[in-house]
């Protein structure tokens, strides 16, 4: 295969796009709020981190796909080191006291991190497809037409059943499903599944753990006043799981979880020996 022709133009900043990158930080408030900045920067590296984690996640469900076991693994521990990072992130925007942040809080009305598309994009190709966020981006065809394609298509859940069906296993109902899973956790022909598997859940208990991190980041943040995108949840509040605007929005979201059956079997299995 010939490789491509370096060029000899080519710098640090010109790859990086770092002057595009750099002029991208516009603060709302005038005169300056000292932590806005901070608040930006933060925003914008879970934006590049969600970017990421979709490209990988898009590439994840191929490989389910194609039977690829070894390669999605391999991709799925990024997916759990990036998700790391993310937790970790949160310390940042917690250097700032609830009065720094009220210098500007007011001015970032109505947007909100609702309003993320590549986060919602994010839980919906992992299997968490919830219908009522169409709401949200109705301002957006382009953004709602986005959402669309990662409703419609493949995820990783859709996509990790046609693996076990290509294994042999029935996979059309949840019941199904859930025996299908049963038997790769306690049968050890089924190993590699069963460590994809265990991947899979540390994902997802790792999104948990961010949104529990960034529940109470909220809470330390703005107590019990409701959330800058209270125009959105106020409307969503009332339907099943939207309790209330603000931080209980946000504490009645931790519970929910990309792969219900794979945390279900932990309940169904019984002991007995299991040789590798
Ligand atoms: C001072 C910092 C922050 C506060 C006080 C805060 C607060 C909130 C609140 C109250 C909500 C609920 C919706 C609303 O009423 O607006 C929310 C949603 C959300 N925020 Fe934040 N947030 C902060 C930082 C961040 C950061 C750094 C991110 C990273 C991208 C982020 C991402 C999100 C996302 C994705 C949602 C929607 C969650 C879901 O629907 O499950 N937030 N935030």
């Amino acid at each position: 295969m010939a490789m491509p022709q370096a060029k000899p133009d080519l710098t640090y900043e010109s790859y990086l796009r770092l002057p595009e990158l750099l002029s991208l930080q516009t603060l709302q408030s005038n005169p300056p709020a000292h932590d806005e900045l901070q608040f930006i920067i933060v925003h914008q590296s879970y934006e590049l981190w969600f970017r990421l984690l979709l490209y990988e996640v898009r590439t994840i469900i191929g490989h389910l796909r194609a039977g690829r076991v070894r390669q999605a693994i391999w991709l799925i521990r990024r997916l759990i080191e990036i998700e790391r990072v993310m937790i970790q992130q949160v310390q940042v925007l917690e250097t700032m006291s609830p009065v720094h942040f009220l210098e500007f809080r007011d001015l970032l009305r109505p947007a909100s991190g609702l309003q993320s598309l590549q986060f919602r994009e994010l839980e919906f190709l992992s299997g968490l497809r919830d219908e009522r966020f169409f709401e949200v981006f109705a301002g957006s065809e382009a953004s709602r037409q986005r959402l669309q394609t990662a409703y419609d298509g493949p995820n990783l859940w859709s996509a990790f059943c046609e693996l076990l069906h290509s294994r042999g296993f029935a996979t059309d109902t949840v019941e199904q499903q859930e025996r299908a899973v049963e038997h790769i956790y306690t049968d050890p022909r089924y190993l590699d599944l069963h460590q994809l598997c265990e991947v899979m859940v540390e994902y997802d208990e790792q999104f948990c753990i961010w949104r529990s991190r960034h529940a109470l980041m909220a809470e330390r943040m703005v107590g019990a006043k409701p959330g800058t995108g209270d125009a959105y949840t106020g409307k969503l509040v009332g339907r099943a799981s939207f309790q209330a605007p603000g931080v209980r929005y946000l504490q009645g979201r931790v519970s929910v979880r990309f792969f219900p059956i794979l945390w279900g079997v932990r309940t169904q299995l019984g002991g007995g020996p299991y040789d590798t």
